[in-house]
């Protein structure tokens, strides 16, 4: 299954009867392109070694939470964060008890606690604890909670009762947690992301450009692509291959980028600009290679296109997602940013730390709008690239049906 390919999976594995069916879970979780991170509480190690999921998925199994060498590797908190999807297969009653009442005793439960991930749940258990009260009450709650409860299936048990609790089928699985990556939020959706640097001519051998690798932007592309969205991706000149399925232009200055956006833009829902566009450029480039006769030189810029203010002031603008890369003040610079070029949301990002922003693989942004925000914590760009994407889906969603009867959130 394409949606598995490269997304980073904890199993969580708990101690029933059907543990051993979770050790085929992930051998099909491998094959379909997942990274796969297996966590076993203790009551798991009773039925399967750690050994048969470390072959398997070829990591080291996760066990430990009060374990200074395991937390010194991969740390509970690292774990949490790398994860795109927390999967509990097969879920035993008391680990749904323990997880229902936000307990924090072991390290999967911890990790559940930690995690922004979405939780998905297979539970297996015998049809009388399934019945039980406290079982339904446990149930009811997480899925209330937003935890997505898969199955179980009813038949034959273990125990040899018939009824539910079975845990599904390991194939009935991987279709869920497989579906669970396509919610085509953004389906029939036309997105234009711009990403990358721009560079702007001094003479025709020298540039003036920044630090945008363009990683962010792509990462968008890819997860509005994912998310069902027809994408077009106006990119500056970086090194990073063009996203499947997504159809990509290249420019080199702030004015190609501003006719690029400007050409299509009538046709556009979404526009994220996520490239560093130059503020500056010189005002009148050299028309050939500005010799080395002189002590100082002086280069003039002028104030160059602001494509996300020409868009803001359209009459029918599409909706507008910004970003705002600022070192100091960010919530009050980023929030005046969103409102002074008319965006209907600005994912800030602070540029001055050196794990984030800027060329790294990582980044943390925090994510405005007009009546609410909201904080993606350090993660992979391909992660806070997901996460950005459905929070522009939901608003999308929201400021249409406010306006309802207009083809476009005419903001
Ligand atoms: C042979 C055997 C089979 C079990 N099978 C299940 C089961 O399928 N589902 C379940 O919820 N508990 C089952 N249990 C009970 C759990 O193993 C027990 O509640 C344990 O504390 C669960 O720990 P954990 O949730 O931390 O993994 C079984 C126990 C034994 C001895």
């Amino acid at each position: 299954m394409g949606l598995l390919i490269g997304k980073q999976i904890i199993l969580g594995v708990t101690g029933s009867i059907a543990a051993y069916k979770a050790a085929e879970l992930t051998r099909l979780l491998g094959k379909s392109g997942a990274h796969i991170r297996v966590t076993m509480t203790q009551g798991a190690q009773a039925f399967v070694t750690p050994m048969t999921f470390q072959a398997l998925s070829g990591n080291p199994v996760h066990t430990a939470l009060l374990d200074e060498q395991a937390e010194a590797g991969m740390g509970h908190i690292e774990l949490a964060r790398w994860a795109d999807t927390v999967v509990v297969a097969p879920a035993s009653a008391n680990f749904l008890a323990r997880l229902a009442h936000g307990m924090a005793d072991d390290l999967l439960s911890t990790l559940c606690l930690t995690t922004d991930a979405p939780i998905m749940v297979a539970p297996a258990m015998n049809q009388q604890m399934w019945h039980n009260h406290q079982t339904r009450i446990n149930i009811n709650h997480l899925t209330q909670s937003g935890i997505a409860v898969m199955g179980p299936a009813s038949g034959e048990q273990a125990c040899g009762s018939i009824g539910p609790g079975r845990m599904l089928e390991p194939e009935e699985l991987l279709s869920i947690i497989g579906n669970s990556f396509s919610r085509h939020t953004l389906s029939g959706l036309k997105v234009m992301v711009t990403a990358g640097a721009t560079r702007e001519a001094i003479d025709i051998a020298r540039y003036i450009s920044n630090r945008s690798s363009g990683k962010m932007g792509f990462a968008l592309a890819t997860a509005a692509r994912e998310a069902g969205a027809e994408v077009t991706l106006i990119a500056g000149p970086v090194s990073l291959n063009t996203p499947e399925g997504v159809s990509r232009i290249n420019i080199e200055t702030a004015e190609q980028m501003g006719q690029a956006v400007l050409n299509q833009i009538a046709s556009q829902d979404i526009l994220i600009g996520s490239a560093a566009v130059a503020d500056y450029v010189p005002a009148s480039p050299y028309k050939g290679k500005i010799k080395k006769t002189h002590d100082n030189l002086t280069i003039e810029l002028s104030a160059g296109i602001d494509i996300m203010q020409e868009v803001g002031q359209l009459h029918n603008k599409p909706f507008t997602v910004g970003f705002a890369a600022e070192t100091e003040n960010i919530d009050a610079h980023a929030q005046d940013k969103m409102r002074r070029k008319n965006m209907d949301m600005i994912a800030a990002n602070n540029v001055g730390l050196s794990d984030r922003g800027f060329e790294a693989d990582e980044n943390a942004i925090d994510v405005y709008w007009d009546d609410g925000r909201k904080t993606l914590p350090l993660a992979s760009k391909d992660k806070i690239a997901r996460q950005l994407v459905a929070l522009i889906g939901d608003r999308y969603r929201m400021t249409v049906s406010r306006h309802s009867g207009n083809q476009r959130p005419a903001t």
